[in-house]
């Protein structure tokens, strides 16, 4: 794979730009999750530049770089001022795993012999990998069947002396709607437990809505009885991926989630995150994309995505066999399929036509359906993606539900996948006519509930032959149990990540 002798860079950047035409375009407006924006390239820009000045400082060393320490210092600063509590100590991160996952740490530390994270279904998976990998044991607790909200009463059974942690979202990711935050916060408080707020997607949206005139309910560290909150930049934010802010209510808890050790006879070790060496790149592209939009750009932003959001639903609303989960307060919206219409045929003549809609599955009794992320950038195209949802809609009742081969769901469930290994299990999926990983080493995986192939910068009127189809897959997932989905979904990676065969 090494070439023996070195090769240009302009060849090398040729290669990279021929490798991502295979991927999934992160401009446009036309991918409704996993990007983010702002429909203005010259912030983009700015951020590429900042992030390439800072590309090489190592955010190891405090002593040794302190542009880093004044960006963060500035970067923190600014969430903080406007998440409820200016001046309140915080850690720049990676992104909403890590952010969590040190929230999750601190706790842990603060309450030595609790063990417990209490949290609503709809909470991200990140806590659970939180708890996965600091030892502790999650305790989910059941949302509202209409509002999807946490419910309060189902925490108010669930806290006590083993909990460290409760966790509320603001919003959370699958419905877009947040949680009681005040009377949670509360509750936990009385408790004497501490409270997360999870505003990685919402903290810095929410604010921008509520200026836009949304009634956003208090989230933030301003309300009592929260103790942490971990906000993305690199979601509504909309700066370059690998960033995120965890902001604590006192410096003793943000001490709790960093950590030192000196026993080795190497260089001392005293690192405020997960990682040690890191890049200071996505601090600066952070910095740079706050300081290009500025409050005024947020708030435009913020404005032009609320009407985005309340065109998209109420578009929705009207399309037959199609409806809206709960009600958005933010800008994430879900939809929901009929018996006549399957959510995830849905997606697959979505993407026939140039537009990923993000497939969700069934789980703790919400049903299966397809995700929008509104952004800065989708206001512009509301029409079209509207037009879309619709012929794909009507497409989808065409065609019926995915077919799932009666039995598969209950053979896969009993299989042992441990005793397989990947090639056998690339050859069982075969069969059932999934194809897994990359044949050459360079095209796109199949990934189950997110189809791979390449959306067309001009959306083709019909759907093309050569697009994957994804329904079958997704169904037969959405049949399974959630840890038999797991094992699935990790073996779909082994796979995908060994070389070509
Ligand atoms: C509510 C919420 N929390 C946490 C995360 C995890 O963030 P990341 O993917 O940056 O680790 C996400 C990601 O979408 C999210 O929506």
């Amino acid at each position: 794979m090494l070439p023996d002798h070195g090769r240009p860079a302009a060849e090398l950047l040729a290669e990279l730009t021929a490798l991502r035409a295979a991927d999934l375009p992160v401009r446009g407006g036309r991918v409704t999750a996993y990007v983010y924006d702002t429909g203005q390239p010259e912030v983009h820009e700015a951020a590429h530049r900042a992030y390439a000045e800072m590309l090489e400082v190592n955010m190891l060393d405090p002593t040794a770089f302190p542009s880093m320490v004044a960006l963060e210092r500035r970067v923190v600063g600014a969430v903080a001022e406007t998440l409820g509590r200016p001046g309140a100590p915080g850690i720049f991160t990676s992104g909403g795993t890590e952010s969590i996952m040190l929230a999750v740490k601190a706790a842990r530390d603060a309450r030595p012999g609790a063990t417990r994270v209490v949290l609503p279904v709809t909470a991200h998976p990140a806590f659970h990998k939180a708890a996965h990998y600091l030892g502790m044991e999650i305790v989910p607790v059941p949302v509202d069947p209409v509002s999807y909200r946490a419910s309060v009463p189902a925490f108010e059974d669930a806290l006590d002396e083993r909990t460290a942690l409760a966790v509320v979202s603001a919003p959370s990711y699958p419905q877009g709607v947040v949680d009681p935050v005040g009377e949670i916060a509360a509750l936990a408080a009385s408790r004497g437990v501490l409270c997360h707020v999870d505003a990685c997607v919402g903290g810095w949206l929410l604010p921008w809505l509520r200026e836009a005139g949304a009634a956003v309910p208090p989230f933030d560290l301003a309300v009592p009885g929260v103790t942490s909150i971990s906000c993305d930049l690199h979601k509504f934010g909309y700066a370059p991926k690998g960033a995120s802010v965890l902001l604590f209510r006192y410096a003793e808890l943000r001490r709790r989630a960093y950590f030192a050790s000196a026993a080795w006879p190497g260089y001392t070790i005293v690192n405020a995150t997960v990682q040690s060496s890191r890049s200071a790149g996505p601090l600066g592209g952070a910095w740079a994309t706050l300081e290009a939009l500025g409050r005024e750009g947020y708030r435009e932003l913020g404005r032009r995505t609320l009407e985005a959001t309340r065109r998209l639903a109420e578009g929705v609303r009207k399309i037959p066999g199609l409806r809206v989960l709960g009600e958005p307060e933010a800008a994430l919206v879900a939809i929901a399929g009929s018996p006549e219409v399957d959510v995830f045929v849905l997606a697959d003549e979505a993407r026939a036509r140039g537009w990923f809609l993000q497939p969700q599955l069934s789980y703790a009794g919400i049903p299966a359906n397809i995700h929008i992320t509104v952004t800065g950038v989708t206001l512009a195209g509301v029409d079209a993606m509207l037009d879309v949802i619709e012929e794909a809609a009507a497409a989808a009742r065409r065609r019926g539900p995915a077919k799932v081969p009666e039995g598969l769901p209950e053979l896969i469930a009993s299989i042992d996948l441990d005793a397989l290994d990947d090639a056998t299990f690339a050859e069982l999926a075969a069969s059932a006519g999934i194809t897994l990983g990359l044949p050459d080493g360079t095209g796109p995986a199949a990934q189950p509930g997110t189809p791979p192939e390449t959306a067309p910068s001009t959306a083709p009127s019909a759907p093309s032959s050569t697009t994957p189809e994804m329904a079958v897959v997704n169904a037969i997932l959405d049949a399974l149990p959630a840890a038999t989905r797991e094992a699935i979904l990790l073996r779909f990676l082994s796979v995908t990540y060994s070389p070509p065969a």
